[in-house]
């Protein structure tokens, strides 16, 4: 007699837990930023994770980032709570309302600005969010921009009452659900609210960079049950196995994953290339206003 053992899977372990510090950017605008810091430059492909937020705004109080460049990568912006308003050297214009996510490819280059919107200047409230860059491959990193804005209502949501389990698919596939937004490289982005004891479990390929930033909440993460609290990271090795999260309040927490593109990585402020040549370049291209500028704007009214 003869029975198929069924393969033990591994399950991942957490390599690092990193805490998100506090910083005020810009005019005061509050995040919590894990990455990057002087320990922990980048976790490639991706180069920046801040939490804007949470904040609470007072009337015409409501900080944002005017005016800026970009050129290299992708920016990502997915809003909790709050309105902010985005205009770019390419045209675009976008309200980004809660729960929607905003994938803004800079590629060769753009100028944006982000803002809180009129409404939300006037009212004040609170402001939660998160902006993710995602760096290109050198091949891409000259793109033609590219603007994606997802509203909440197109957020794939999969959703399992019995295991207490609610995951917004932002990017890439989870449980057969595939999200709309198009990528450059396969990631994966979601995310997840649990209630308190339940379980998520995500199976990851070997080789890719993988990791979740809690945002409310406390979790029992990997192999040895880690214990990671609101606003830091954990990181899990690259071994091909199961991403386990335990759930030990109700919690909510972003999963990111993707392929490293393993590329050397030349970085000032608002430009992210492979050189120190092509940076000034960025530099020199950007003073001499060859990055279009912001249309004026329009009263529709
Ligand atoms: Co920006």
């Amino acid at each position: 007699m003869s029975h198929d053992a069924k393969a033990v899977k591994h399950r991942k372990s957490v390599t690092r837990i990193v805490v998100g510090h506090q910083a005020m950017e810009g005019a005061g605008f509050l995040i919590h930023r894990p990455f990057p810091t002087h320990e922990l430059l980048q976790i490639d492909p991706f180069l920046l994770l801040d939490e804007m937020g949470p904040i609470s705004y007072a009337p015409g109080t409501a900080q944002g980032a005017p005016d800026h460049p970009h050129r290299g990568f992708e920016t990502v912006t997915y809003l909790l709570a709050g309105e902010m308003e985005h205009r770019d050297s390419a045209g675009h214009v976008g309200t980004l309302r809660p729960g929607d996510l905003q994938w803004m490819t800079a590629g060769a280059g753009v100028v944006h600005s982000e803002m809180p919107s009129a409404a939300f200047q006037k009212t004040g409230g609170l402001m939660h969010g998160f902006q993710l860059w995602v760096n290109l491959a050198a091949k891409d990193k000259r793109a033609i921009p590219r603007y994606q804005e997802l509203s909440a209502s197109h957020v794939q949501i999969v959703e399992n009452s019995v295991l207490g389990e609610r995951v917004k698919v932002l990017a890439g596939e989870y449980r057969g659900v595939t999200a709309q937004v198009k990528t450059h490289q396969p990631i994966l982005y979601l995310d997840v609210e649990l209630k308190t004891d339940a379980e998520f479990v995500l199976e990851v390929q070997k080789d890719l960079t993988n990791f979740v930033y809690v945002y409310e909440g406390s979790l029992e993460a990997g192999g040895e049950g880690a214990q990671v609290l609101a606003h830091q990271l954990a990181l899990f090795d690259t071994v091909q196995g199961e991403l386990f999260i335990k759930a030990k309040t109700p919690s909510r927490f972003l999963v990111l994953a993707a392929a490293p593109l393993r590329e050397p990585v030349a970085r000032r402020g608002p430009f992210v290339m492979n050189t120190e040549q092509e940076i000034r370049e960025a530099i020199l291209d950007y003073q001499a206003g060859r990055f279009a500028k912001i249309p004026p704007k329009v009263d529709k009214n």
